[in-house]
């Protein structure tokens, strides 16, 4: 596991698009994995103004999104599809039938997670996996007590992300109850994945996913076990962690850049 402290939140989005960035220079056909939330919407700036300005390709890239609201059809504005076309997907060159993004809408859920993972599995698994953690620890939307081995499944929210997603709609009332989300153990079989957290009130958090017990009550600290993940922390979120001088004095020493 590798720990980067930047300075802030634009440089922790910069690092995590030039990781996916020379992933798509080597692999034109790349499987991405996405997130959505505050958290990436640096990330996928850089990668449009990576896309506009550099030429960077997504015409082959696959994308597979983590999670959906259950009830909200791909046009309601808070839904994840819309957000995922809002804040990249149209300012790109992807091909829409290459979006895989679970459908909130599905008439039997159990039969669409099932579809969800077996078409991972036919694009040969995802690449990079993108990821935020909740105030809960959540990746995903797996909550506190999820099982570790989970797939993609419908899952009930919590109180807590209910009250800190209540901010993107008009009323806590509006926030779904329910979402699809890809498991813990979905998520573990990309090939790498990347973990953005930013802003002190992840702080504490953050500290639990790294340096905590790994436990179904902190999901996020399943990737203590991951063998190629990556937590990518501006200065406020690497608050609380222990051994942070030591995470910096790692990334300063990195041998392929002595
Ligand atoms: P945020 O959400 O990026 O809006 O903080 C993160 C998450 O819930 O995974």
């Amino acid at each position: 596991m590798e720990v980067i402290i930047k300075p802030d939140y634009d440089a922790m989005s910069k690092e995590a698009a030039d990781i996916i960035a020379d992933l798509l220079y080597g692999k034109p056909n790349a499987v991405l994995g996405l997130a959505t939330g505050s958290t990436p919407l640096g990330l996928y700036k850089e990668l449009i103004r990576m896309h506009k300005d550099e030429g960077l390709d997504f015409s082959k890239v696959i994308t597979f999104n983590l999670d959906e609201y259950i009830g909200l059809s791909a046009s309601h504005d808070q839904s994840y599809n819309y957000f995922m076309w809002d804040n990249l997907f149209k300012h790109v060159n992807v091909s829409p039938e290459n979006v895989h993004i679970p459908n909130g809408m599905a008439k039997d859920i159990a039969a669409f997670c099932e579809w969800y993972e077996d078409e991972i599995e036919a694009f040969g698994g995802i690449d990079i996996q993108v990821l935020g953690i909740g105030g809960d620890g959540h990746i995903a939307f797996n909550e506190p007590s999820s099982s570790l081995g989970s797939r993609t499944r419908l899952k009930t929210l919590t109180e807590e992300t209910i009250d800190d997603n209540a901010r993107f709609f008009e009323k806590k009332e509006d926030v779904p109850r329910y979402a699809i989300t890809m498991g813990v153990g979905t998520v573990m079989e990309a090939r790498k994945c990347i973990l953005l957290a930013n802003g002190e009130k992840k702080a504490a958090t953050v500290a639990k996913a790294i340096e905590g017990p790994i436990t179904a009550m902190v999901t996020a600290s399943a990737l203590q076990m991951h063998p190629d993940s990556v937590f990518i922390l501006d200065e406020p979120a690497s608050t609380k962690l222990e051994l942070k001088q030591y995470y910096e004095w790692v990334y300063k020493n990195k041998p392929e850049r002595a």
